[in-house]
């Protein structure tokens, strides 16, 4: 049987104290609602529905055409959030997966088997259940002397007896569609003026009709974000599982409680990720590298055999073989071809080093297209902006650049050519030539 899915993120989230909607905090890089809707996704048929409420533009804008959306205006409660999915379920599958986009930890496996389970059931609803110490606000789950699930009870209205019940419900239901179509209008107002969506568990079971209950074996799996604590929270489980899934992968993480990998990095086998190591957005890091300590990785593409340390990436291109810090910053465009050097407090930024070219120390390279086998000396600079505009350097192979270099751009040197220490480039240099001086004159020489 094919599953549609309904996402309940309406909720204000008042307890985060914010301006930002609840779902879009970010939790390890993405927005919270991206865990949810990856998820649900992951088992649906079709187009997850998404009922929003507060902060509804924000969410269509960064969600866009992944969800199909339906605004509740009011927060009349989950029965009540679910009915304003009615027009969408109508003509999609037979199944119908309820779930939070508070949820991050939930995972696909887990709602697999909640809609497994619903497939061999007789009856209308499976419901997500978990064992916990703490029951502090989630329903309980109410079950008859024999066993068989009864009723959930909101902790507001639950006796003294039933609140030391520890089987609490998660939130997350699979109901057969056409029971529940014609259940939901059923649905009582609540004497707290809400439309729970738990009380269609009592109600088929007043039609003689059974629920199953899955139980979490993972609880974690049952926390909801409601403060900024639990979201903290949150990113600990949800970066000590991915750190988890990396080691089982072949990566070896040293102190893996103080690295962060993004949910949407890529690492290869047999590297190593030392402490204090952060890698973001859509990076990737290859095969045989060692990464770290100390070191920041954005949205950057790593090859094998690559050594990182002390230093931030973003946006950066590291071909095999390239050895990078301590305490260098590659920016956005700077991409290191095989066996190039970047020692220490080297800056590069929208730049293409050629194959082993080396930058030792105390370097910036903007805006330039460097060829192979260049020594850029100790504190060589690109004076890439003339105070309106960025202009380009471009270096030829085999070029030695003398420490302390100035490269007024836009400039070219030749393949080849020489600075002495200390030039001031404002002009083109030849291939071979030396030039050397403030302002640097030129030498024509064969460097043979
Ligand atoms: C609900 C359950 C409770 C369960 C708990 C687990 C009901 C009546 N109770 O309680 O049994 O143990 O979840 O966390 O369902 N939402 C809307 N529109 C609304 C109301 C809620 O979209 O009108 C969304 C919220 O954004 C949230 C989710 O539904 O993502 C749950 O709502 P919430 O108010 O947190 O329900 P609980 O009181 O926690
Ligand atoms: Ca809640």
């Amino acid at each position: 049987m094919e599953v549609q899915s309904v996402i309940l993120a309406a909720g204000q989230g008042v307890r985060m104290r914010s301006k930002t909607p609840k779902i879009l905090h970010p939790l390890l890089g993405r927005p919270m609602i991206d865990y949810a809707l990856s998820a649900a996704e992951k088992v649906s048929h079709t187009t997850p529905i998404m009922i929003i409420g507060h902060g509804a533009e924000a969410v269509r804008q960064t969600i866009g055409d992944r969800a199909r959306y339906s605004l509740q205006e009011q927060q009349l409660g989950t029965a009540h959030a679910v009915q304003q999915a009615v027009p969408f379920l109508l003509d999609g599958p037979a199944l119908v997966l309820v779930t939070y986009g508070d949820m991050p930890l939930l995972t696909a496996e887990t709602l697999q088997r909640l809609i497994q389970t619903q497939q061999q059931h007789a009856g209308p609803i499976t419901m997500l259940t978990v064992h916990l110490d703490d029951p502090h606000g989630f329903g309980r789950v109410i079950r008859s002397p024999e066993g068989h699930v009864q009723a959930i009870i909101e902790e507001a209205q639950a006796s003294p007896a039933q609140l030391e019940i520890r089987e609490l419900n998660v939130g997350v239901y699979c109901f057969a569609k056409d029971w529940l179509l014609s259940a939901l209008p059923l649905v009582p107002l609540s004497p707290k003026g809400e439309y729970y969506l738990t009380d269609l568990v009592g109600l088929a079971v007043s039609q003689g009709k059974s629920v199953a209950a899955l139980a979490l074996t993972d609880l974690q799996e049952a926390i909801g974000i409601n403060n900024r604590i639990h979201l903290a929270e949150a990113a600990v489980l949800l970066r000590r599982r991915i750190n988890q899934q990396w080691m089982l992968n072949g990566v070896t993480l040293e102190d893996p409680d103080s690295i962060l990998i993004e949910p949407h990095v890529h690492i290869g086998q047999d590297s190593i990720i030392c402490a204090n190591t952060h890698l973001r957005g859509t990076t990737s890091i290859g095969e045989d590298c060692v990464i770290g300590p100390n070191t920041i990785i954005e949205d950057s593409q790593i090859g094998n055999r690559c050594r990182v340390f002390a230093s931030v990436l973003e946006q950066a291109i590291l071909e095999d073989d390239v050895d990078v810090g301590p305490f260098s910053h590659l920016r956005k465009g700077a991409h290191c071809a095989q066996c190039v050097h970047i020692g220490n407090f080297g800056e590069i930024k929208q730049s293409y080093l050629g194959p082993h070219t080396k930058m030792g120390h105390f370097s910036y390279i903007g805006d330039a297209t460097i060829g192979a086998n260049v020594n850029i000396g100790c504190g060589t600079i690109t004076c890439n902006y003339d105070g309106t505009k960025k202009n380009r350097t471009e270096i030829g192979d085999d070029v030695f650049l003398g420490s302390d270099t100035m490269l007024v751009a836009p400039v070219q040197i030749g393949k080849g050519a020489r600075t002495g220490a200390g030039a001031v480039v404002t002009h083109n240099i030849p291939q071979n030539a030396l030039a050397y001086g403030v302002p640097a004159r030129i030498k024509t020489e064969s460097c043979g």
